[in-house]
């Protein structure tokens, strides 16, 4: 069968990677992909956001699947599209991926339907936001843009007065489009985070193996929120946490999309924080995270495509539950200067090529192309490596050590994935 995969980022070499390893597929195109998917796959130049032009090129070229990496796409309807055309196409259509689109649906959903996660205010517009602000007393806060933002539109802010200078700045992240303009504030919550990725058609749910995202640009779980820098999994969740999490968050998640009728199908990720009250959504995202999808298809031995076939086709209750290889997996980002500030692009890399990749140990690109011959970077990820270790100690050692062999100018990576405090504290 003919897969193509839809994005340009690690999330998408790493499927591209997975996808390619299956007995079922002869052949996998990624749209648009990067340096690291055309060694797994064959480039093809159309834009995640040229919804038209990728539904075209799978009919034309008889596209058995279609997997999207990436949340625009989904929230403005790619897999509504390529059903019109006849095209199977993995992901949740557009009225279900409004989970992500619109962090005001996914509170009120919440709080529809009895889902635990922190109390919340919502604003239409700048000034009774902040009308908000000057009435409430002082205090830690969350601050967060309502629609897309590429995992940049909130701001944790430890005062009214930084919440005042966030709001505007969270406003400017967003994208043109639903919910542009509209802000929420959120009470702010303490606690370890775990990231829950479930694979759901709407009945059948079969969450993957808990990971644990380092969003933070800096050491200690400092600076600015990124798109996140590093990744560990397994988590060790004590079991009653575990089974909390299962019973009050996810199951009542995948049911209450279709008391909404907006019947869930694909990737549904739960950004958790696990309070001292119990676990807590701190927010749902449409897909898989970035960079939890590498170490977690690493970890992975079954087969992916058959549970994306059956995911999108209603029948997932049909196959196997997933295998996992019980090492630990930690993925470290290396990111461009600047990042996730402003940050210069066509940067050389060197040494990429010094890694010795295998199944145990993966580079897999994100911001990066080719000028000529030259490898250089092209975003503020790059790349990551990811390692798999008896423990993590041996992941990190293995991940860190083949890191020293890359150099470009401006590089940085945070030294304490898997081992920093929030990676720890569980
Ligand atoms: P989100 O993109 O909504 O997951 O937010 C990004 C990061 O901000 C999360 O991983 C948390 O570290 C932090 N965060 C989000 N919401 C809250 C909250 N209500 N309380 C405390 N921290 C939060
Ligand atoms: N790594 C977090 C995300 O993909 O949203």
């Amino acid at each position: 069968m003919k897969v193509l995969v839809v994005g340009q980022g690690g999330r998408e070499h790493a499927l591209a990677w997975k996808i390619q390893q299956s007995p079922l597929v002869d052949r996998v195109y990624v749209a648009p992909g990067n340096p690291g998917t055309a060694q797994v796959g064959e480039n093809v130049d159309i834009s995640v956001d040229d919804l038209n032009g990728l539904a075209q090129f799978a009919v034309d070229n008889e596209i058995d699947l279609t997997v999207v990496g990436p949340e625009a796409p989904l929230c403005d309807g790619i897999v509504d599209l390529f059903r019109e055309k006849g095209r199977l196409c993995f992901g949740p259509d557009k009225a279900a991926a409004k989970i992500e689109g619109s962090k005001l649906f996914a509170r009120d959903l919440c709080k529809d339907h009895r889902i635990p996660g922190p109390g919340y205010w919502h604003f239409e517009n700048l000034a009774t936001a902040r009308a908000f602000l000057e009435g409430r007393p002082d205090g830690p806060i969350v601050v967060k843009a309502s629609g897309l933002a590429a995992g940049k539109g909130v701001a944790v802010c430890k005062d009214n007065e930084e919440a005042r200078l966030a709001v505007s700045h969270c406003l400017e992240q967003v994208r043109p489009g639903e919910g542009r303009g509209s802000i929420v504030f959120e009470e702010f919550l303490e606690g370890p985070e775990v990231s829950l990725i479930t694979l759901t058609d709407g009945e059948t749910i079969v969450p993957l193996e808990p990971a644990r995202d380092h969003k933070p640009v800096g050491e200690g779980d400092t600076g600015p929120n990124t798109g996140g820098m590093g990744v560990i999994t397994p988590v060790t969740l004590m079991p009653r946490v575990a089974q909390q999490i299962e019973t009050q968050i996810i199951f009542p998640t995948v049911h209450a999309m279709n008391r909404e009728k907006r019947r869930y199908r694909g990737f549904l990720y739960a950004g958790l924080m696990l309070t001292q009250q119990g676990p807590r959504v701190l927010e749902y995202n449409c897909r898989l995270g970035d960079p939890e999808t590498q170490p977690l298809l690493m970890r992975l031995k079954t087969d992916l495509v058959p549970l994306l076939m059956a995911t999108a086709q209603d029948k997932l209750e049909t196959v196997d539950a997933p295998e996992w290889d019980p090492r630990v997996a930690v993925c470290v980002v290396a990111c461009s200067g600047g990042y996730p500030g402003s940050y210069r692009k066509g940067v050389p890399i060197f040494g990429l090529n010094r890694i010795e990749t295998g199944p145990d140990l993966q580079v897999f690109h994100a911001g990066t192309r080719m000028a000529g011959r030259d490898l250089v970077t092209d975003g503020g990820r790059v790349f990551a490596v990811t390692a798999l270790g008896t423990d993590v100690h041996d992941a990190r050692k293995r991940c860190y050590d083949a890191l020293a062999l890359v150099e470009f100018e401006g590089m940085h990576f945070r030294e304490d994935i898997g081992i920093s405090q929030a990676a720890t504290r569980a």
